[in-house]
């Protein structure tokens, strides 16, 4: 895999409606999405060829856009349709896919009324390497000192630009700590999700996760609880406090990235992946793999 920078890479870029070389993707540096942070994005996968569950993707890409205030110009089907263009010139079947969406430079407050909505959509290669020997060990995560805030200080269903700043600061902190990633609580204390991933544990059997009601309610996520109940398992997305910790057995965290990755470790609280999380981790593998058309 290149290890070149982001904006040095081959390939072409979906920009505004036309595909152009990958190094001619560029934006001037006085765009309102810039300073602002009026932008949204996504973050998905293909696997085979197919990207998984595109078009909810794009729907909450258009979705987050208009929590913004903004509409993104093309609809969820031509989104859909650039999105499997690009992958295609950049002859990728296993990668990942990267819409954003943000204002122009046509006004440069904080007021925006006349900005061009610009959209672009780049691909990169990424294998999932999927060793479940491997990822079973588990990842350990720091707590952060960031929380989520109230939803009624930020748009929190948006998959919006500015609502990583927290993120990276604390996955920074994390990881000069010699951890993978931070768990964050949210504006009032209880468990919320980590830095780009929603969290589950296990306790005797059932599956707790937290209810999503101010942060991302993950494709990944819902996509998880509903492969956990076709087997079976409990799911309960409740409130969870984080004096709970200590007497969870599994954990685990979703998303896009991290498709389901069991952690050993948060702060002081040891979990120790099993069972339950190894069958979730192969049955999420089996449902992202392309579903064979019918003939
Ligand atoms: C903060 C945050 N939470 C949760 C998720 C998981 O979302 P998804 O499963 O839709 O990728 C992501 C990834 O996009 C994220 O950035």
């Amino acid at each position: 895999m290149s290890v070149a920078p982001f904006d040095q890479r081959d390939g072409v870029i979906w920009y505004d409606g036309k595909l152009v070389p990958w190094t001619d993707a560029t934006l001037h540096v006085l765009s309102h999405g810039l300073h602002y942070a009026s932008a949204v994005f996504e973050g998905e996968r293909a696997y085979g060829g197919e990207i998984f569950k595109s078009t909810e993707h794009s729907e909450r890409l258009r979705t987050s856009a208009e929590i913004l205030d903004f509409e993104i110009p093309y609809s969820v089907a031509e989104i859909d349709a650039a999105k499997r263009l690009v992958l295609e010139k950049n002859g990728q079947k296993d990668a990942y896919v990267r819409p954003i969406a943000w204002r122009g430079s046509e006004m440069m407050g904080v007021s925006a009324q006349h900005n061009k909505i610009h959209l672009a959509i780049a691909t990169w290669e990424w294998p999932s390497y999927f060793d479940p020997a491997q990822r079973l060990k588990g990842i350990r995560l720091d707590m952060a000192e960031y929380r989520r805030p109230d939803p009624a200080t930020i748009p929190c269903k948006a998959k919006a630009a500015g609502l990583y700043m927290i993120c990276t600061i604390s996955k920074h902190k994390a990881e000069r700590k010699g951890y993978s990633d931070a768990l964050m609580l949210d504006w009032r204390g209880h468990v919320a999700e980590c830095t780009g991933a929603n969290v589950f544990f296990i306790r005797d059997g059932v599956i707790h996760t937290p209810t999503p009601d101010c942060f991302l309610d993950g494709i990944t996520r819902r996509t998880v609880i509903d492969l956990a109940r076709r087997r079976g398992f409990e799911v309960q997305e409740r409130t969870i406090l984080p004096a709970e910790l200590e007497g969870f057995n599994e954990c685990f965290i979703t998303g896009t990235a991290a498709e389901v990755t069991p952690v050993a470790e948060i702060g002081p609280y040891t979990f120790q992946p099993g069972n339950m999380t190894k069958v979730l981790m192969e049955d999420y593998m089996a449902e992202v793999q392309p579903k064979a058309k019918a003939a």
